[in-house]
């Protein structure tokens, strides 16, 4: 019953093959696509989370995440060249596994796509209210506007993020109009993102202010924190693997890549292994200037970052100036090692460029929830399509809402987490996916091949868990609480409903494209 209906591939890559998009992008083009994925709030904000919990360690944290998600990253090159349609890993892991896991893996993207915006939210809410308002305008924003409230995590005296809440809903507008991202406009926004965290970099590095004493103690909580505790290296690496996430769009573009066994893994490697060396240098330099070391509780453990004890300390002076409490990580480096205009540029790099990942992420999701619609596990009225939007708005506005909503209240570290916990599962399939195709279809054409998938798709699995298990044991439950849920609505609504279960293959590839409906007998019944 779990493991009944899979969808049939040949129907799948017929529909792809109608589609046949051209194959027009070299590896330096999907490396700038990766790029303007992966760069975001994880690096320009998370940055203080990831040194309150493993403080100079946080340089290893990055490079440990940045190693696992280079595997997935492998296994999304080859499964995504090789089933080139829309709906990511949900529908890899509908044409491989089954059905019922191809609707965990869709629950649980929503915590990869929709949470994630609502991070990236409020991370730029963070740069938005810093720089733009206050260093710019003089304003300073009423802290009950500015962040939500204490009992979920927010600042004393918050009540709603009001910027993160606006910045969600304005993007969710633009994508109901039909917005996209040109590849114009997405190498603008990379060039501004490089360019910020490259004079970040060069500033701290060379500053009288770096010292390698800062960098002393190096784990000051250890590298292994303690299982649910979030803490130390490994603890810091599970929650700045946000950093990284994102990459998983340009293996969607797989189908359009010249020449994909050479160029496919030199975009998604090259983008990741590029910033995960400017992750680890932008901590050096953050670190080796004004210290990045954890505030610690009574008992010598770092306070949890997004605790109320911590928001307590930080609202204390003799934190004012510390890292790991500032809501804008690197303009506030700049700012306290005497570069304030060039920090106050950085906030306008991420004031602009953040918006645009947020834009990618709801994308992802609607086009997530589009296809589960149309696979009927999901109310069909979701996947309407404006008459003259050619957008599914209906869809697109309730993401919107509902990234909104979570973006005024709940604060940045702890939604990256519980998206964190979501994608690393997703992750977990898609390398699943592919070693189950490798068995299932061993000669199937694969325009990527990996090299030694039997050892990097189980690395990358093994990863994953490892990554999951270190998350703070909230996000670690939001997994399983939020996987209950789904696999509840599975069964009293999608089961009955799905159309594979009653007989018809649907393959939808683009909300205005064509699709295919095929008729299969007798229907799949379990
Ligand atoms: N990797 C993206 C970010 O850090 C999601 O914002």
């Amino acid at each position: 019953m779990l493991l009944d209906r899979v969808k049939p591939l040949d129907v799948i890559l017929e529909a792809a093959e109608r589609k046949s998009l051209k194959r027009t992008l070299g590896a330096f083009q999907l490396m700038l696509f990766g790029i303007g994925c992966i760069i975001g709030t994880g690096i320009f904000v998370l940055t203080s989370a990831g040194a309150q919990k493993a403080g100079p360690g946080l340089m290893l944290a990055f490079a440990i995440a940045g190693a696992i998600c280079i595997f997935a990253a492998l296994c999304y090159a080859e499964i995504s060249a090789m089933i080139p349609v829309a709906g990511s890993a949900y529908t890899y892991s509908y044409a491989s596994i089954s059905e019922f896991f191809a609707w965990t893996v869709g629950w649980a993207l929503i915590l990869e796509y929709a949470v994630a915006a609502s991070a990236v939210s409020v991370g730029w809410s963070g740069y938005f209210s810093g720089t733009i308002l206050n260093e710019f305008f003089g304003i300073q924003l009423p802290a009950w506007l500015s962040a939500g409230p204490l009992v979920m995590g927010g600042a004393p005296g918050g009540l709603i993020n009001l910027p993160a809440l606006v910045i969600a809903l304005l993007v969710t507008g633009l994508l109901m109009l039909g917005t996209s991202e040109s590849a114009l406009v997405n190498s603008i926004l990379v060039a501004i993102k490089v360019t910020a965290l490259t004079a970040f970099i060069a500033l701290t590095l060379t500053s009288p202010e770096f010292s390698t004493d800062k960098f002393n103690p190096f784990l000051p909580a250890g590298v292994f924190g303690g299982l649910g505790t979030g803490l130390g290296a490994v603890g810091a690496a599970a929650t700045i693997f946000f950093a990284y996430v994102g990459f998983d769009a340009v293996s969607t573009a797989a189908e359009e890549t010249k020449n994909p066994q050479r160029n496919v893994p030199i975009g998604l490697i090259g983008s990741l292994l590029f910033c995960t060396v400017f992750y680890i240098l932008v901590a050096a330099g953050a670190i080796g200037t004004i210290g990045g070391q954890p505030i610690m509780g009574p008992n010598g453990i770092p306070f949890p970052a997004g605790s109320e004890e911590l928001a307590r300390q930080c609202a204390m002076p003799e934190h004012a100036a510390a890292l790991v409490c500032s809501n804008e990580a690197l303009a506030h480096v700049l700012r306290q090692i005497g570069w304030s205009s060039v920090g106050n540029m950085l906030g306008i790099a991420a004031f602009l460029a953040l918006p645009s990942v947020i834009l990618v992420l709801i994308f992802a999701q609607t086009r997530i929830f589009f296809v589960m619609s149309r696979d009927g596990l999901l109310p069909e009225r979701l996947s309407t399509v404006h008459p003259r939007w050619h957008t599914p708005h209906i869809v697109t506005a309730m993401t919107g809402i509902i990234v909104a909503v979570a973006a005024a209240f709940f604060p940045v570290g702890m939604l990256a987490d519980y998206a964190n916990a979501g994608t690393l599962y997703a992750f977990f399939m898609v390398a699943l996916a592919l070693l189950v195709l490798r068995k299932k279809e061993p000669s199937r054409q694969r325009h990527f091949r990996l090299p030694g998938a039997w050892i990097v798709a189980p690395l990358a699995m093994a990863g994953c868990v490892f990554l999951y298990v270190n998350l703070p044991w909230q996000a670690v439950l939001v997994l399983p609480a939020w996987g209950l849920i789904g696999i509840a609505i599975y069964f009293v609504y999608g089961r009955s409903r799905s159309h594979l279960g009653r007989g018809t293959v649907e393959v939808v590839d683009d909300v205005a494209g064509e699709e295919t409906m095929v008729p299969i007998h007798p229907p799949h019944e379990g």
